[in-house]
């Protein structure tokens, strides 16, 4: 058990704000049973960010290289909230030199250094250090009660799902080219918000077993360049110069989940005008139906058959402190207080020290591991490969976890 936990944050971006701030709150949703957890550094190559994130977070200093990170002998635990291509180096770094990594999603921008993160994550837990993925979504109150209502039978035999998560970051062809817009067909729109997408819909229907019907489009082919740190959502001087987007704005795709009984359909959008964060899942079964809509995440939709024809339909259920990570999940934990994505990322962060320190007064479920990274990459790998032969069956390989039962 550690007398207290010092963390940092290596990327102080849209995300790794998020992360800056989820480390300070976790300590203080669910129960009081974590040792002091210190906010030690906030690290961004871009100092002005680091410097003020660090200061807006609380956090006691800033760093520009993640170096100086890996070699701070009062940081313990470490987020990795960097573009997918530098999450290998960083996090193979900082294991090697001693510490716990919570590594944002997707694992890697290619399925080789995902999996050489993996056994890397291998050989570091036989020095007894964590190393997880944020699979954000899966502390979402609504998904996981949904989830509840799949297994505890309420809805009985799942028979089939339709996903989408349309966002609109990229619909406009004045927002310049970034990290996000270069790299092998895949690793665009579907990296970036399908990575979420096919395991909040395994979450709800089981393991993806294949794909087919892949497609991809490149809506706007060219964009400007800025010059020189553009922030999301901020006009950034450009250099008049354009370059080629290389990836996906827009992917879809068919799925075969669990014994290959349970079918669904997905989709994903940089480019949907007017949906800035739009992850819907609806779930039908034998028994019933249910919906969770991220922009609406304080509740779900959910239709019973035993309620019969005449007073049948969806109903609207609003969350509260019957259902998962309310309870205790926030400062005023009442029924229909409201909530939202940043929430998430406090549990998630809570999920991590938990297991950190060992705790095992009602810790909370562990976040994924880099296993489970590598079967989610391989999952955007298939949809990859239908796309590229024209929409074709790719099986999905089994797990490790699958290998093993
Ligand atoms: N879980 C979620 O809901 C969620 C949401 C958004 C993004 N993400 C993931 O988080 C990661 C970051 O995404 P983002 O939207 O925050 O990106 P971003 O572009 O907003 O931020 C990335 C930051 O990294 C900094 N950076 C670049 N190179 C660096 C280096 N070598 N060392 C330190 N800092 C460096 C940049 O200056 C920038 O501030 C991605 O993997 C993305 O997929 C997850």
């Amino acid at each position: 058990m550690h007398d207290s936990i010092g963390v940092a944050v290596i990327g102080a971006g849209m995300a790794g704000k998020a992360h800056a701030a989820a480390w300070r709150n976790a300590p203080s949703v669910f129960g009081s049973t974590l040792p002091p957890v210190r906010l030690v550094s906030v690290g961004d190559a871009y100092e002005p960010l680091a410097v003020e994130a660090a200061r807006r977070f609380g956090y006691s200093r800033h760093d520009v290289d993640w170096r100086a990170i890996a070699a701070a002998d009062d940081i313990d635990v470490v987020s990795v909230v960097v573009a997918n291509q530098l999450h290998r180096e960083i996090v193979e770094g900082l294991l090697a030199a001693g510490k716990h990594v919570l590594c944002e999603k997707p694992l890697s921008d290619s399925l080789e250094d995902a999996r050489a993160m993996a056994a890397a994550a291998a050989d570091a837990a036989e020095r007894g250090l964590v190393a997880r993925i944020g699979f954000t979504y899966r502390r979402a109150p609504g998904l996981a009660a949904i989830r509840q209502l799949v297994e505890d039978g309420t809805l009985g035999r799942v028979l089939h799902v339709s996903a989408r998560y349309w966002t609109d970051y990229g619909s406009s062809p004045d927002v310049p080219f970034s990290w996000r817009f270069g790299g092998a067909p895949g690793t665009g729109a579907l990296a970036d918000v399908g990575s979420h997408l096919t395991y909040v819909a395994e979450f709800l229907a089981g393991g993806l077993r294949s794909v087919n019907g892949g497609m991809f489009t490149t809506a706007i082919t060219k964009r400007p360049v800025a010059a020189g740190f553009a922030l999301r959502g901020q006009a950034a001087p450009l250099t008049g110069e354009s370059a080629d987007v290389e990836n996906d704005d827009y992917a879809t795709f068919n799925a075969r989940f669990g014994d290959g009984t349970v079918v669904g359909s997905l989709e994903v959008s940089r480019v949907a005008t007017s949906h800035p964060n739009g992850l819907v899942i609806e779930v039908f079964c034998e028994d019933g139906a249910a919906r969770w809509d991220q922009e609406r995440p304080s509740e779900i939709g959910l239709a019973l058959q035993s309620d019969g024809p005449r007073l049948g339909g969806y109903r609207q259920v609003v969350l509260g402190p019957e259902h998962p990570y309310v309870a205790g999940g926030m400062a005023m934990d009442a029924p229909g207080v409201g909530w939202g994505q940043n929430q998430m990322f406090e549990y998630q962060a809570r999920a991590f020290l938990d297991e950190v320190a060992g705790n095992t007064v009602d810790p909370l479920p562990a976040n994924a591991t880099f296993d489970d990274g590598v079967h989610n990459m391989e999952v955007l790998d298939a949809v990859a490969r239908s796309a590229a032969a024209g929409g074709a069956s790719v099986d999905v390989p089994t797990t490790k976890q699958e290998q093993h039962a």
